[in-house]
């Protein structure tokens, strides 16, 4: 079998499929890898480390693409580079399917089989491939030290010759991934915190990290679904989380946002009335924003101002911790090369859940029922 790690060309793209260790993991089972020249770099890995690995370096990339069998990916490459991989050939990736549909079609008309990781059911056997959740341990982590740097205050109590500083007040709002890791790592800093989830669950986890968790009395029982995942709220039941929350979030220096439903629009739990009674200075940080944000003046990709009040949607959160995103990320994609191919040769058991879950194009057709739909639409 033989593996292809391009250099990603996605704009502001440094995270590298696998790292040299993962190579390892693959040239020791006897697998072929070949490296981009450089394509580790931009989250420091240099050439030599692959290499030493057992990689080979390929400077050429159209040769590398041509000459794929399993191609692994952070992003999609553009559709002119999809039409250089040999047809019938494997891509896994974090696709972003419903942003790329132009590439989706792409990929069905190359006869390619391609993974998309943001699709694998959230399973126990599943855990060790699951790069969503590595990735929103990274962005958890980072939202806090981005509000941190852009709030006019410290996260810590201070006690001074010069008087008493009072540490920082950090809301969370959903304590999913990114969040309990977004209210660690504000603790570490000093900060005192709050919480709030929907999930009964939430609310140990949250405590256990010594943050508060905001009680709802109101809140349905069917909040939760019988797995123990969040539901979809009505406009109305977010409209009263929006009022539970309010003077939360006008006491909070900073605000991070994390609530959202797999599949869904993010519920919106912080409206522009709200955003206008906060504080001159608190710092919103909006991780949901690519799904439509839980703050209703968030904008992907933007920093926006409102009164004082600085609201970041920040796009590609990992990317910015390109070293641990690349580690973390590179293990559950080598998960999930051997869970394809645990003999070092492809096997692809359409029967299986983890491996249908993720598939979106496989023999010249979309395979997902609600890509497709998407994709045929005019
Ligand atoms: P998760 O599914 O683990 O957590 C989401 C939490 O939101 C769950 O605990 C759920 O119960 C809660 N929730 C759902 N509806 C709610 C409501 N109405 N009110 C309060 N809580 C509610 O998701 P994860 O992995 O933590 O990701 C969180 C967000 O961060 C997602 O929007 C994800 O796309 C985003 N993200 C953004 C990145 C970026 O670069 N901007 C990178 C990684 C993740």
């Amino acid at each position: 079998m033989k593996v292809a790690v391009p250099r990603e060309t996605r704009e502001g793209e440094r995270r590298v499929a696998l790292t040299p260790d993962c190579v390892k993991r693959l040239t020791a089972k006897g697998i072929e890898v070949s490296v981009e020249s450089r394509a580790g770099e931009p989250a420091g890995f240099p050439n030599a480390e692959y290499e030493a690995a057992g990689a080979v370096i390929e400077k050429d990339r159209a040769r590398l693409l041509r000459a794929a069998q399993v191609v692994c990916l952070v992003q999609l490459p553009d559709p002119a580079e999809i039409e250089m991989l040999p047809e019938g050939s494997v891509l896994v990736g974090l696709l972003a399917p419903y942003a790329h549909l132009e590439e989706l079609r792409s990929l069905a008309a190359r006869s390619i089989t391609a993974f998309s990781l943001e699709l694998l059911p959230r399973i126990t056997r599943a855990q060790s491939m699951d790069a969503l959740s590595s990735m929103s341990t990274i962005a958890g982590y980072r939202s806090v030290l981005v509000a941190a740097t852009a709030l006019p205050k410290m996260f810590p109590m201070l006690m001074t010759a010069a008087g008493t500083v009072r540490p920082a007040k950090v809301l969370v709002l959903g304590a999913g991934v990114a969040g309990l890791q977004a209210i660690a790592t504000a603790r570490r800093l000093g900060a005192v915190v709050e919480a709030y989830d929907i999930r009964a669950a939430a609310k140990e986890q949250v405590e256990s990290l010594g943050a508060r968790f905001v009680e709802d009395p109101e809140l349905a029982e069917d909040a939760e679904d019988a797995g123990g995942y969040a539901r979809e709220q009505s406009d109305e039941a977010q409209a009263r989380q929006r009022r539970l929350l309010g003077a939360h979030l006008a006491e909070a220096d900073v605000v991070i946002c994390t609530a959202l439903v797999p599949g869904k629009r993010a519920p919106l739990l912080v409206d522009q009335e709200q955003v206008r009674l906060m504080r001159p200075g608190t710092v919103v940080i909006d991780l949901a924003a690519d799904q439509g944000g839980n703050c209703a003046l968030s904008r992907p990709g933007e920093v926006v101002m409102e009164r004082g009040v600085e609201i970041h949607g920040p796009s590609n959160v990992p990317s910015s911790i390109p070293f641990h995103a690349s580690q973390l990320y590179a293990r559950n994609l080598l998960n999930y090369v051997l869970h394809l191919a645990p003999e070092a040769e492809l096997k692809i058991d359409l029967d299986d859940e983890l491996t249908a879950g993720p598939l979106i194009t496989h023999a010249g057709r979309i395979t997902n029922e609600a890509l497709a739909a998407e994709a045929q639409a005019p």
